[in-house]
């Protein structure tokens, strides 16, 4: 079996790491992969978004099936130029993949079939989009409907703060991405990630995941794709994880997933691929906060790790590829505590500068991982930073603080200028498992 893998980053390496993990001597080919997959698979120098260029690939490899990694190649319609080539690609169509892709249609599409979600407007005009704001009151959140590379939404907690933002995006300070804008109410609690792979129909739900967006310890600072991620997540005074057996995760499954699948369905346009469902988990019980049409980055570096699939992943992703349907008994569970911390390059998220030198660990343990995303080699051969996440490190344990430790450490040991890594990655985990084992201090 040969498989394509598209993209370059840290969950494209982790992808392809779980497929050559589960199968020795399987063909994986990535467009364009970057130094850490060409480790583990054969590395074409193709953009992730040139379509044409990567259907010709598929077809004079043989390749059996192609797996999506970001969205901006979904956006462009490879998984509809695919079929009309007769080739199988795992993700969804162009129609489809709007639910990450325009914020504004993901909320039509939830309001039209009564999925938990904030209150929202979209709006084509400044002047409607303020006069929103003042309605809604502070604190809102303003979003640029379009893809923004996580960086289109911003938290006001001030109505100043939020006219100011949606000047800012109908100035164009998002680009094509902030001409419509969405006016949200907003919301309070926890978040979680969950990543659904389905058919069209049946749901196979992943272990749900925790992100940390914000640059700095703690949670604070400018919001970036990602610092870190662990799974799985515990939640409640006991200390549970939440499962994908989980009552939890079955509720979504009934209240947001099914109804968002059947809607699509209804319309003509049915999503194939992975739904990646970001919740927040408020007092009224789980709403979502955003759709991505997409696995996601980094939680697929630490979820990956700590799951195991049945029947293996590369058959579930060869199925709905090749629009067969899952078998209902298929089911994801979880193998152990994971967690991964990313090293930024200097001036991320604002500004990464690129070309710094990389010396990386030698790694000899199976209960670390390394997965590159922003690395290149330079002209000497040698590694340099060549984006905003560098490099992820996954630590895989039978508990969450020797994961935590095992991350750390290997993160701390990730070389280059003006390296920057997050070290409480799980933070929130740690305390509720503190706060478990001693009732009387919580
Ligand atoms: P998004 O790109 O929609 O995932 O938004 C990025 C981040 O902004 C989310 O992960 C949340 O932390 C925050 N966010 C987005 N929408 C809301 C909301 N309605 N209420 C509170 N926080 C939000
Ligand atoms: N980690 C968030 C994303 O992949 O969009």
């Amino acid at each position: 079996m040969t498989v394509l893998i598209v993209g370059g980053g840290g969950r494209e390496h982790a992808l392809a790491w779980r497929l050559r993990r589960d199968d020795p001597t399987r063909r994986i080919i990535a467009a364009p992969g970057n130094p850490g997959i060409a480790e583990i698979a054969t590395c074409v120098p193709i953009a992730a978004t040139d379509v044409d260029a990567l259907a010709a690939l598929a077809r004079r490899e043989r390749v059996d099936f192609t797996v999506v990694g970001p969205e901006a190649p979904l956006a462009l319609g490879l998984v509809d130029r695919f079929r009309e080539l007769g080739l199988s690609a795992f993700g969804p169509t162009a129609v489809a993949a709007q639910v990450e892709t325009s914020k504004a249609f993901a909320k039509e599409l939830m309001q039209s079939a009564g999925i938990p979600t904030a209150r929202a407007e979209a709006h084509r005009s400044a002047l409607a989009a303020h006069g929103a704001v003042d309605r809604f009151g502070a604190p809102v959140v303003i979003k640029a409907s379009g893809l923004a590379a996580g960086k289109g939404v911003v938290v006001a907690t001030s109505l100043a703060e939020a006219h100011e933002a949606v000047e800012m995006m109908f100035a164009g300070g998002m680009g094509e991405a902030g001409s419509t804008v969405l006016v949200e109410e907003f919301m309070e609690g926890e978040e979680l990630s969950l990543f659904v792979i389905t058919d069209g129909e049946r749901m196979v739900p992943m272990l749900p995941a925790q992100d940390h967006k914000r640059l700095g310890a703690g949670d604070v600072g400018p919001n970036t794709g990602g610092m870190g991620a662990y799974a799985p997540v515990s939640l409640g005074r006991a200390g549970e994880p939440v499962l994908p057996d989980s009552p939890l995760v079955h509720d979504v499954l009934r209240a947001v997933v099914a109804p968002t699948l059947a809607e699509l369905r209804r319309r003509g346009t049915p999503f194939t691929g992975l739904l990646y469902v970001g919740l927040m988990l408020t007092r009224e019980g789980p709403k979502v906060v955003e759709f991505n049409c997409r696995f996601g980055d980094p939680e697929t570096q630490a979820v990956l790790p700590a799951c195991d699939f049945e029947p293996p992943l590369a058959d579930l992703l060869a199925l709905v590829a090749h629009g067969a349907p899952i078998p209902p008994d298929a089911h994801c569970r979880p193998v152990g505590h994971a967690v991964t911390t990313v090293v930024a390059a200097a001036g991320y998220p604002e500004a990464p500068r690129t070309g710094d030198a990389i010396a990386l660990p030698s790694i000899d343990a199976s209960d670390v991982l390394l997965f590159h995303a922003g690395t290149r080699r330079a002209p000497g051969g040698g590694l340099e930073t060549a984006g905003g996440r560098v490099v992820a490190v996954t630590g895989v344990a039978s508990s969450f603080a020797e994961a935590q430790r095992l991350s750390r450490a290997l993160a701390a040991r990730v070389e280059f200028a003006g390296a920057q890594h997050r070290a409480d990655i799980g933070w929130r985990e740690a305390h509720r498992q503190r706060s478990a084992r001693s009732p009387s201090s919580v």
